[in-house]
């Protein structure tokens, strides 16, 4: 399996850096795409002064391709490229933005709109919080065009007490829609016993 992920500028780089774990740990291939702003997102969150693709996929992996952001002329930049399907984990309001309005110049913007034409699966797990209201009628027009809206919208029912059960409950989800087998605790169980309140 082929996967494009893509890293915006958007809180929730824990996110990106579980679902390629889930990934690779698959044997999936990713393409992987980070914006200016996601690298910066990265140091941030992540503490990572420079891009490391071990560090994000939590071990040494040859499984991991780095495309450059700013060549639009990358192999992922055509429809000739054939993958399963695009995630752009976590998705900035901007770059959200840039695939509704067909834009395509930078990587992330042209594959996602390559994806788009050739009518494969592309999710975004948009981060905002409100949402503006231009967010809200990109929503309507990404979703109008097929696009998978998945925002980073963890559940609490599986009743986590770490940031990483979290985490893994958008992970184990992503990695659902991408039609990935997995572990990560994401599913209900009305069988499973509670916490007593
Ligand atoms: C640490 C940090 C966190 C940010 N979090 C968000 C966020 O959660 N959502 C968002 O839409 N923008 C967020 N921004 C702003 C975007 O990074 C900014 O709009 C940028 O232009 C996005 O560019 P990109 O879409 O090319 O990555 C954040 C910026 C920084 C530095």
């Amino acid at each position: 399996m082929e996967i494009v992920t893509a890293i915006s500028g958007a809180s929730g780089a824990l996110y990106a850096q579980r679902f390629i774990q889930g990934l690779v740990a698959a044997g999936v291939n990713v393409h992987l795409v980070v914006s200016p702003w996601g690298r910066r997102l990265l140091r941030d969150e992540l503490g990572m002064e420079t891009l490391d693709v071990d560090a994000l996929a939590g071990t040494k992996s040859h499984s991991i391709t780095l495309h450059n952001y700013n060549d639009v002329g990358a192999k992922l930049a055509s429809g000739s490229f054939l993958h399963d399907g695009m995630v752009i984990v976590p998705c900035s309001s901007n770059t959200l933005a840039e695939v509704s309005h067909g834009i395509g110049d930078n990587l992330i913007a042209r594959a996602a709109a390559v994806t788009l034409k050739e009518r494969r699966k592309l999710i975004l797990v948009h981060r905002e919080m409100p949402l503006s209201p231009i967010d809200v009628n990109n929503y309507k027009v990404l979703s109008d065009a097929g696009v998978i809206l998945c925002p980073a919208n963890p559940g609490f029912y599986l009743n986590p007490t770490t940031v990483g059960e979290v985490v893994d409950f958008v992970a184990g989800k992503l990695l659902d829609l991408v039609g990935v087998t997995h572990t990560m605790n994401t599913r209900w169980n009305p069988d499973a016993p509670r916490l007593s309140s």
